[in-house]
């Protein structure tokens, strides 16, 4: 059926194409993700790229190897290694978020989405990724990038941000009930490496058999931005 065949070609896509990044496991590899690598790591994600999170994330998890020793640090200490990051709440919750879990979880993440939203700093977007990829909880995951590949294979021409409820109630339906941590991540790196917002590889794509955008000459407008 189409709904089981989009993730099963996206999966499929998502184990020969999944980016190296230091906060994943291996496709595949059998371990499980540690939930506090992933929460750090979605949490650093929010407002920054990629490229700009990597050796941040590198030099948190060499000097913090657990959510125990992050809530061990001083402030200043954590406020000095976020430096250059940007948006220094984050910091702030990340170091309130880590003590919560030590205090009131025993030190072990909440494994559900709802649990997850009630920690300092965790909104929608960093419950719904941590549970899904931490916790193989079916999740929806929506980020810029997701919603750009949604927009375009659904055809949602509702500008942003209405066209949200539209994008979310579309992905809610294809997202599986097995490997639901893989399947956001494979949207995202769909989004960053194929579904690009200008210039779509749409030849490679592998959801391209019922994208309802492709081959439209103006695919880079969708999703179609918020009225000025
Ligand atoms: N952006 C936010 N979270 C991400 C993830 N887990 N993988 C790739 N890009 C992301």
């Amino acid at each position: 059926d189409i709904v089981g065949d989009f993730a099963g070609r996206l999966l499929d896509w998502y184990d020969q194409s999944a980016r190296v990044l230091p906060w994943r496991i291996a496709p595949n590899s059998g371990g499980d993700p540690d939930p506090y690598r992933v929460w750090l790591a979605e949490v650093m994600l929010q407002q920054t790229t990629v490229a700009a999170v990597a050796g941040y994330f590198a030099r948190f998890t060499e000097r913090w190897p657990t959510v125990a020793d992050l809530a061990a640090a001083g402030d200043a200490d954590v406020m000095a290694a976020w430096a250059g990051l940007g948006y220094y709440a984050r910091a702030r919750n990340l170091l309130a978020c880590a003590r919560v879990v030590m205090r009131d979880h025993g030190g072990r993440f909440p494994d559900s989405e709802a649990g997850l939203r009630a920690l300092p700093g965790i909104g929608d977007y960093t419950a719904a990724s941590v549970a899904a990829i931490a916790f193989g909880r079916a999740a929806v995951v929506i980020d810029a990038n997701v919603e750009r590949v949604i927009a375009r294979h659904r055809l949602i021409e509702t500008p942003l941000p209405m066209a949200k409820r539209e994008i979310r109630a579309a992905l809610a339906l294809l997202v599986p009930g097995d490997r639901p941590g893989d399947f956001a991540q494979a949207l995202m790196d769909l989004g960053a490496t194929v579904c690009t917002p200008r210039g779509p590889a749409c030849a490679i794509c592998p959801l391209m058999a019922d994208c309802r955008a492709r081959g439209r000459a103006d695919i880079e407008r969708l999703p179609v931005k918020p009225p000025k």
